[in-house]
């Protein structure tokens, strides 16, 4: 074990409150779906155990029509906002656990794949446990959440995970803005506000989520009514592989019924990517489904095609000319938002920094398509960025400096089961 192999199991266990993980302590004081996933796939290097039980209290928030909440509120904490009270979600459905309204990219269900293949044995009965959640979830967003074409629409910036992508500004610029009274934010009061999303982002984020709430968090109806709704190569990518793993899982478990719905699901689901394609771009986008207008630059979603299982001949060559321009446009990659665009913010979040979490997920895909160069490309820069600047939440794809909050959980798991020069294969 290195010195920083040792500070990554440091920071899971620091940001670990007994069951579940924080992605950081201060800015983000409660349990989030998906850093919680790249938590569990953390703990996985040091303690099974305590990995499995990170995806157990994640599925314990389970909303009774499948679906999994984005943020779990297991206590008030006044220091974050929005919390409990604002969105008003989770026990108002019946949930046992009071939450937002709105889900999250189904990452847990690759990991628990990765879980369970780690130690079959031992892994089988948490698997068999949590196997029906899992589905569940995912039956949710295929009710719920296929726009045209059937790519995975998204309600809420939040919902994507990458909040402030310029990939949501067309959409967002026609959310009303309702009368929300005055609020304080307090991520400003943690990290730099050249860092974290805008005034306005925020009017709109509340503003969704007050719509939500007046919804009585009708899933269904928020998709079909709400003021946003945006397919997102994201979810739609992520949503594939976690179907194409759950598949695997399906036939280990003897689960014939599901496997064949989840085998039918991914032939769909490669189909409905075609949707998101944007000749102009030359790569996977964002499309608004009220507009039917595509994001007008690139972002880093594009590159979880791979991840999926796409094996698009007819695009694959363009993606990979988009992914080596990405590459080339910055010292260190990937950048979540393409550097020659008048859009991008190399420190502002989701519009321009590097994402470890990303970075997995990209390179992972790159790798099983064997374009090995470019996997091993992405994982020596993550390194490079975590050796350089600590456990941060993002990363400066010009400088290379860390931003955002600082001792971040999914970086340290990243880090562990990946980047760390210690973890020699990394590939699983
Ligand atoms: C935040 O509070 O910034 C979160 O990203 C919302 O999920």
């Amino acid at each position: 074990m290195s010195d920083l192999d040792k500070a990554a199991e440091a920071v899971l266990r620091a940001n670990d409150r007994g069951g579940y993980t924080v992605p950081t302590a201060g800015l983000y004081p409660y349990q989030w779906n998906w850093d919680s996933a790249f938590a569990a796939l953390g703990f996985a290097e040091f303690d099974i155990d305590r990995a499995w039980r990170e995806l157990e209290t994640l599925a314990e928030g389970a909303w009774p029509n499948g679906m999994w909440p984005h943020i779990l509120f297991r206590a008030d904490d006044p220091d974050y906002f929005p919390g409990p009270s604002v969105w008003g979600a989770g026990t108002s459905v019946g949930a046992p656990i009071a939450s937002s309204g709105v889900s999250q990219p189904p990452v847990a269900a690759t990991v628990a794949r990765i879980l369970y293949e780690r130690d079959p044995a031992a892994g089988r009965a948490r698997l068999r446990a949590l196997f029906p959640k899992l589905l569940a979830w995912r039956d949710w967003f295929h009710r719920d959440r296929r726009g045209s074409g059937g790519a995975i629409l998204v309600t809420h910036p939040w919902e994507s995970g990458r909040d402030n992508s310029p990939d949501w500004d067309g959409a967002m610029a026609r959310v009303p803005i309702r009368d929300l009274g005055s609020f304080q934010r307090r991520d400003t009061g943690h990290v730099d506000p050249s860092m974290r999303p805008t005034k306005d982002d925020y009017d709109r984020y509340l503003s969704l989520v007050a719509w939500g709430r007046e919804a009585g968090w009708d899933t269904h109806r928020i998709a079909a009514e709400g003021p946003f709704a945006v397919a997102d190569p994201t979810m739609t990518f992520i949503l594939l592989r976690a179907d194409r793993d759950l598949r695997v899982l399906a036939e280990g478990l003897g689960e014939i019924e599901a496997a064949a719905r989840l085998g039918a699901d991914c032939e769909a689901g490669a189909d409905a990517a075609k949707a998101l394609w944007s000749e102009d771009l030359g790569a996977y986008a964002a499309r608004d489904e009220r507009s039917g207008i595509f994001a007008d630059g690139v972002s880093s979603a594009a590159l979880l095609a791979w991840y999926a299982g796409l094996r698009d001949r007819a695009h694959e060559q363009r993606l990979l000319a988009t992914l080596h321009d990405l590459l080339d446009a910055a010292p260190l990659s990937v950048p979540s938002f393409d550097p020659r665009h008048p859009k991008f913010d190399a420190r502002r979040y989701w519009r321009g920094p590097v994402w470890a979490v990303v970075n997995w997920m990209v390179a992972r895909g790159l790798h099983e398509a064997g374009h090995l160069s470019e996997a091993e490309r992405l994982r020596r820069d993550t390194r490079r960025l975590i050796e350089g600047a600590g456990f941060y939440e993002y990363f400066d794809p010009c400088d290379g400096s860390g931003a955002g909050g600082p001792d971040f959980t999914w970086t340290a798991a990243i880090w562990l089961a990946w980047a760390s020069p210690t973890k020699k294969e990394g590939w699983n």
